[in-house]
């Protein structure tokens, strides 16, 4: 082996040790700048030595950009689903079956059951193959390129004690928190929200884009160890094995001697989990001797040796008065359950979310039904089903969903391959004109000081049908309306005068093109420097920015190739709104806070708080809400926040003031 592919070698297992350490232990040893040089200095080596790749290197689980339709796999033992109980009175029946049937003494293993989405992992000669998913029970789709990207997989196993061949089945999961963040960048953007972290789990392992996948920080909990040569001829003793070779084996499994100390584990987790960082729905119950589970063996759908226990979601049975449509300012239409009042885990609900038309019609849904409401693992009520036993005579019709606009009239359109319907009439839909005005005038678009009542007034006095109609508002326009002061007309007069001077990928964020939100009205402001080039951009020229996919760049052509979106943004700029990006800005970037992460805390006398942030941002560093190991600095104001603070200190998180950090940019 020569000097270059033995340091390649040593990157990788270096860089391997870190992942470990990191993602399965969540015990990092070092800072994950220091982990970007180092895959930085690998994927440098193997760009230039490609005689030494290897689809197992660390550098490949960041995605390729190549996109495929996934092929099919068989799975050599069938996927199986598991038979479920909602009572300690159906687990002691599975119990008392398997004491029967076994006649013997027995152990039970319990485990959370994780709600995800499942995956089996092939291993050979400790290598990851294969990652097979659920698919029919049969067989499924290879999502390989996909998983790789799960850090806390391993693509090559520790250890030399582990079979030539095994598969190691679990559940692919999307932790709470990164579900949070995915769902606000998604509501920014307008796409339609993930309903449940499972969802929004499945639907990222099946992205034809495995880059999106690595972006996107999915984890993996392993359960069950498959083959031949499987080290104990138990279900425990191989879960501690595979534990040594590398994977994520969950700690909370607890072996079982009798059902009461099963009670306690159920009633234990059904309040303690709601603090895991990941969705559960139950406890798995599994006999722990693998000769027992022969012996137990399977019905046609699931072993006899494991069954589910799934706590309580909770659920409330009520009255369907009426369905709403609502229109929102891209003209997508959401309807809206209008529901008996009725409690459900701690709050009032009285509307559910119908999503679209398709749920509507599975639902079978009537006016007056009783229906089923449930809050899960979901954000917002849904009816889960109809007690279609409790039709009556008085039941109303069923629900139909509108095929005109309920605000304007217009017949709606459904695109095709998508759920939702939309009223075209973007010109003239009051819900979509005042909603696009709403946005343009919001903190984070312009930050002009309006309401929406406000907005509703001025629209219904005709003075504004568009953003532009804002710069022609005159104070005694104002003061002939209702709650109207020489003082409030002045302030309004005030912020539209300071919205002059929001920069230019702002006021691109602030026109509202579909698709476009903060993050990427900056991309493509950096990108086009300017409105006039950004009217100008083609397709191809769109797709060179990073992050823009088609979707988007379809959404930015369209924008500027209507009309009326052209004289409004003429209008914009007479009116004297920033039509470009600032010069200063962009010579004042640099790579000096790169690889670091920083938070913002308290308040300043120098610079205001969003100042400090897009100042680490021009430099290269990143921003982050909440104190943890990854933290580099804390920038600390009056009145940082004790937790922070307490958090800070425990783990050794140097704090700055903002004389420091002002220093550190000048140096
Ligand atoms: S064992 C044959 N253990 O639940 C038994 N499954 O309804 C194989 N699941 O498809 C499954 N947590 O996706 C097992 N600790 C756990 C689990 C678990 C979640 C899921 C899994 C499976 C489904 C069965």
């Amino acid at each position: 082996m020569n000097e270059i592919e033995a340091k390649i070698k040593a990157l990788r297992e270096e860089l391997e040790q870190h992942n470990y350490k990191y993602y399965v232990l969540s015990a990092p040893v070092i800072t994950d700048c220091e982990f970007d040089i180092r895959l930085k200095e690998l994927q440098a080596l193997e760009d230039t030595h490609p005689e030494y790749a290897d689809p197992y290197s660390p550098t490949r689980r960041i995605g390729s950009d190549l996109s495929k339709d996934f092929e099919q796999a068989e799975h050599r033992y069938p996927m199986l689903s598991l038979s479920n109980t909602y009572s300690e009175g159906e687990v002691r029946e599975f119990y008392n079956r398997t004491m029967r049937l076994l006649n013997e003494p027995f152990e039970v293993v319990a485990e959370l059951k994780y709600d995800g989405t499942s995956i089996s992992l092939i291993y050979e000669q400790g290598r990851l193959a294969r990652a097979i998913t659920r698919g029919d029970g049969a067989r499924g789709d290879d999502v390989t390129a996909n998983v790789k990207t799960i850090r806390s997989i391993p693509l090559k196993l520790m250890g030399e004690h582990y079979p030539d061949v095994f598969e190691i089945r679990g559940e692919i999961l999307l932790p709470w928190a990164e579900f949070d963040r995915l769902n606000k960048e998604r509501e920014e953007q307008e796409e339609p929200l993930f309903a449940n972290p499972r969802n929004a789990a499945s639907g990222t392992l099946k992205q034809q884009n495995p880059t999106i996948v690595a972006s996107r920080k999915l984890d993996a909990y392993l359960y069950h160890l498959l083959g031949e040569n499987l080290p104990a001829d138990t279900h425990y003793g191989n879960l501690l094995a595979a534990r040594s070779w590398g994977f994520k084996i969950p700690d909370v499994i607890r072996k079982c001697d009798t059902p009461d100390e099963v009670f306690d584990y159920l009633a234990y987790w059904d309040v303690e989990r709601k603090s895991l960082p990941v969705a559960t729905d139950g406890v798995v119950l599994k006999v722990n001797s693998l000769r027992q589970q022969r012996n137990l063996g399977f019905t046609a759908k699931s072993p006899r040796w494991a069954i589910a226990y799934k706590f309580q979601a909770e659920r409330a049975l009520t009255r369907l008065h009426s369905v709403s449509f609502q229109v929102g300012r891209t003209g997508a239409v959401t309807p809206v359950a209008n529901l008996e009042p009725v409690l459900l885990s701690g709050t009032t609900v009285r509307r559910a979310s119908l999503h679209n038309a398709d749920i509507i019609v599975g639902l079978d849904l009537h006016i007056g039904d009783a229906v089923y409401v449930e809050k899960g693992g979901e954000i917002i009520p849904k009816i889960v089903g109809v007690d279609s036993g409790a039709r009556t005579e008085q039941t109303g019709d069923k629900v139909r969903f509108i095929t005109n606009c309920p605000e304007c009239g217009a017949p709606l359109m459904r695109p095709a391959g998508e759920a939702a319907h939309y009223c075209p009439n973007e010109s003239a839909c009051p819900p979509q004109i005042k909603g696009r005005i709403e946005h343009f005038v919001s903190r984070r678009a312009m930050d002009i000081h309006i309401g929406p009542e406000t907005v509703e007034d001025l629209y219904r006095a005709g003075y504004i049908k568009n953003a532009a109609d804002l710069y022609t508002l005159r104070p005694s326009d104002l003061l002939r309306l209702e709650r109207w002061a020489e003082k409030s007309a002045q302030n309004l007069m005030d912020s539209l005068e300071e919205s002059r001077t929001i920069p230019f990928e702002r006021l691109l964020f602030a026109l509202g093109i579909r698709y476009v939100g903060e993050t990427v009205a900056k991309r493509l402001a950096h990108a086009f420097l300017n409105i006039g080039q950004l009217q100008q951009a083609t397709f191809e020229s769109l797709m060179q920015v990073n992050e823009i996919g088609e979707r988007i760049a379809q959404s930015v052509l369209s924008y500027f190739a209507d009309e009326n979106n052209r004289s409004l943004i003429d209008r914009l700029r007479v009116y004297g709104l920033q039509m470009a990006v600032d010069e200063a800005i962009l010579t004042d970037r640099s790579d000096k806070l790169k690889g670091l992460s920083l938070v913002i805390s308290g308040t300043f006398a120098r610079h205001s708080r969003d100042e400090y942030k897009a100042m680490v941002e021009q430099h290269g560093g990143k921003c982050s809400g909440s104190v943890s190991g990854k933290t580099n600095y804390i920038l600390a104001g009056d009145n940082m926040g004790p937790a922070k603070m307490e958090k800070a200190t425990k783990l050794g998180v140097k704090i700055i003031n903002e004389d420091e950090f002002l220093k550190m940019l000048d140096e």
